[in-house]
């Protein structure tokens, strides 16, 4: 066991940290407070290439791993949590899916653009009356000639009206014998006829981030738009829940990390009763549990990036990181508004964000109530994952930097 990160991964964290501090920092803000995504977060990101960190050099991204992935999220969450949902839709949700599941036709078309950043891209699972209980969903996909045409509605989506490329999944097969079966998953281009979009305003957190919704009426795409086999497309969206989970457990780790930093500062420069607030053991004892969870989130993310190195299922492992990291950054934010008292409670300090931020993540990508039925159903031996026919590729540096 080795938990030294290598150069590359140093290098990497390095990028994206300088980006976050000169960039994203001093102005995030005031994006959170206009309720806009900043326009140019999304080319600078394609830029810096992290919008295809670890995707192989011959599809248009960096060849790093996947551990490296995580530390990317970290570092964006640090900044703000709208710069990593960015990561979770577009690399985890998204181009991972593509990585796994597509033909190398869908590669050239679809993955090289978004690695590069010239393509952005998202994931439309989630519908009006179907959250958690995907098999719930009723969007439709009818074939027609070599043709599909797809009909319905898909919500809470991040990045929808941002967007290049959607991956949606849609019912193909009405009559199925489980509701997990008959659905497929199909990548959409949003400048097709019949796809509209828009955003979603009043969010509690994510403010400097895009959600919103994605209609389709009738929306015609050529089967070679289709992401795997007709009646594949729950276990492919589960796949890539695998992926995305992995960098909200990361980049909650880096909000932890982000509260923790804020606290420190602030305990040290405010005084009460004659001494820095620091000094009072109930305040060190928020700070200790702070640092315990960040590190405890960090291991349990690098054991589930581990591995996916190694082509590894780790749906187990991923779950648990991402209701671990979630849970504890949004504990770590409301403790840090505690120990700056009521400046916390303002936006003059970051810490209102980060608690606002942080309570978005208990609720997307499996809800914490769901990754705890995961976990208890893996406990019991209820659930096993099988062999799936495409599994995601293990990192090979000389494959990856090919
Ligand atoms: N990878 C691949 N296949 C998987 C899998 C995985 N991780 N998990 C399950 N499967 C397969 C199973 O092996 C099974 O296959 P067979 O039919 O061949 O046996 C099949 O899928 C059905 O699996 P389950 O029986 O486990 O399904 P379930 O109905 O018991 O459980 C659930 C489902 C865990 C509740 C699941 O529906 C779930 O995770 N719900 C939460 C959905 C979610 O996270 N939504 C978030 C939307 S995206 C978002 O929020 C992003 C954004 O833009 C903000």
């Amino acid at each position: 066991m080795d938990f030294q990160l290598s150069e590359e991964h140093r290098m990497a964290q390095k990028m994206v940290r300088d980006f976050a501090a000169k960039e994203v920092i001093p102005v995030i803000q005031e994006w959170d407070s206009k309720q806009e995504m900043a326009p140019h977060f999304l080319p600078r990101m394609g830029e810096l290439g992290i919008m295809g960190i670890n995707i192989p050099v011959k599809y248009g991204g960096q060849g790093f791993d996947y551990i490296t992935l995580g530390l990317v999220c970290e570092e964006l969450e640090y900044a703000d949590s709208s710069l990593r949902v960015v990561m979770s839709v577009h690399m985890g949700l998204n181009s991972m899916a593509v990585l796994q599941w597509g033909t190398e036709d869908q590669k050239q078309r679809f993955l090289v653009p978004q690695a590069k950043g010239e393509k952005v891209a998202a994931f439309g699972l989630t519908e009006p009356d179907a959250g958690s209980d995907v098999a719930a969903m009723t969007a439709t996909a009818v074939k027609d000639g070599n043709e599909y045409i797809l009909n319905g509605e898909k919500m809470w989506i991040s990045l929808a009206t941002k967007a290049d490329h959607t991956l949606v999944v849609c019912r193909t097969d009405m009559n199925a014998d489980k509701p997990t079966s008959g659905m497929t998953a199909f990548m959409v281009e949003n400048a097709r006829d019949g796809v509209t979009s828009g955003d979603i305003h009043g969010k509690l957190g994510v403010r400097a981030g895009s959600t919103g919704w994605v209609n389709m009426q009738d929306v015609r795409i050529p089967e070679e738009n289709r992401i795997g086999e007709e009646g594949e497309g729950f276990k492919i969206s589960m796949s890539c829940l695998d992926n995305g989970r992995y960098t909200v457990a990361a980049g909650a780790t880096g909000l932890i990390k982000a509260s923790l930093d804020a606290s420190v500062k602030y305990a040290q420069e405010r005084k009460t009763f004659g001494v820095q607030i620091a000094e009072h053991q109930l305040i060190q004892q928020k700070i200790a549990h702070m640092h315990r969870d960040h590190e405890m989130a960090q291991l349990l993310y690098l054991k589930a990036g581990w591995k996916k190195n190694l082509g590894e299922r780790n749906t187990r492992e991923t779950s648990l990181a991402k209701w671990f990291a979630t849970e504890a950054s949004f504990n770590a934010a409301s403790e840090a508004v505690q120990i700056h008292g009521a400046y916390g409670y303002s936006d003059e300090y970051p810490v209102e964000r980060f608690l606002r931020n942080s309570k978005g993540a208990v609720i997307y990508e499996g809800t914490n109530e769901i990754h705890q039925l995961v976990q208890a159903a893996y406990a019991f031996g209820w659930r096993k994952d099988r062999p799936l026919r495409k599994e995601l590729p293990a990192f090979d540096p000389d494959v990856w930097q090919e």
